[in-house]
């Protein structure tokens, strides 16, 4: 039985050149499946406002869907190492109130880190909340939560000047005390770059092959979520294609009463009908 998964496993893994799997999930089943599946850290992303909530970014995702679903994940949680993200405007207007809401998403929770999405200039939030006695996960990069600012969903770091940006923001984010660092649609050679500078492991979305770890949206490993595949998703089975059958199947054998039969029914006691048809008269 493989040991469970904290910070020291993370940075072994790291030293020792082994990747690391991260996938995200948002409740109990899909949790139970990325155990079995043999995850070393699992992250209830925000992400979940989209895939989970029908929202049209993650800006909507709140403090108190975060513990809903991170309390559903814990549940099920055996030996991953498990992050929540901050939502947006929960660690933005000032360091206590960070302290505050990662405090309280951890303690309400059980979850091992949250992750916070910035670079240079969250430092210092990253640093407090750290201070506090709580593990942070950075996210650099293509930062969903402030895609305006960065002029809608584009590949981060491909030009010098973008590149150096990275760079310092990776460094501040190291420095100020993260132990994981997300590198989001960033150049492949940038991303490996940062990954052999950093002595935290990177863990790369749309960022190439040579991060030190892997995460992907578990809708889009398994094909759940849209017509919309971004190019850095690969589907690894057709998840949504076999459910649809099912519950078509399901469906149209109601409908036909094909279902339920014999077999998914419970038979009264004996009497107890001539009982029923008596007291009725
Ligand atoms: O919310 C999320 O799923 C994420 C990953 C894309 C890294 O932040």
């Amino acid at each position: 039985m493989k040991k469970n998964v904290g910070i020291p496993e993370l940075m072994r893994m790291k030293k020792s050149g082994e990747k690391i799997v991260m996938v995200t999930a948002y409740n109990n089943w899909q949790m139970r499946m990325a155990e079995d599946a043999g995850a070393d850290t699992v992250l209830v992303g925000d992400s979940l406002g989209m895939v989970e909530h029908g929202l049209p970014d993650t800006i909507g995702v709140t403090m108190e869907m975060m513990e809903l679903h991170c309390r559903a994940v814990m549940r099920a949680r055996r030996r991953s190492f498990v992050v929540g993200d901050l939502p947006f405007m929960s660690y933005e207007i000032d360091d206590r109130e960070a302290v505050r809401n990662a405090g309280n998403l951890v303690k309400s929770t059980g979850i091992d880190a949250v992750k916070l999405e910035g670079g240079a200039k969250r430092a210092a939030t990253v640093k407090a909340i750290v201070t506090a006695g709580v593990p942070v996960v950075g996210h650099i990069g293509l930062t969903p939560q402030t895609t305006t600012q960065l002029g809608g969903y584009r590949v981060q770091g491909r030009d010098p000047s973008g590149a150096s940006f990275l760079l310092r923001d990776a460094l501040a984010i190291e420095e100020a005390g993260a132990c994981a660092l997300v590198l989001e649609c960033v150049a492949a050679e940038v991303a490996a770059f940062l990954s052999k500078r950093l002595t935290i492991p990177t863990i790369g979305i749309g960022a190439g092959p040579e991060c030190d770890g892997q995460v992907l949206v578990f809708h889009d490993i398994v094909t759940l979520y849209g017509e919309f595949k971004p190019r850095f998703v690969k589907r690894f089975c057709e998840g949504g294609e076999v459910l649809l059958k099912g519950i078509s199947s399901y469906a149209e054998e109601v409908r036909k009463g094909a279902f339920p039969l014999k077999d998914h029914s419970f038979a009264a006691d004996e009497g107890t009908m001539e009982h029923l048809e008596a007291i009725q008269e």
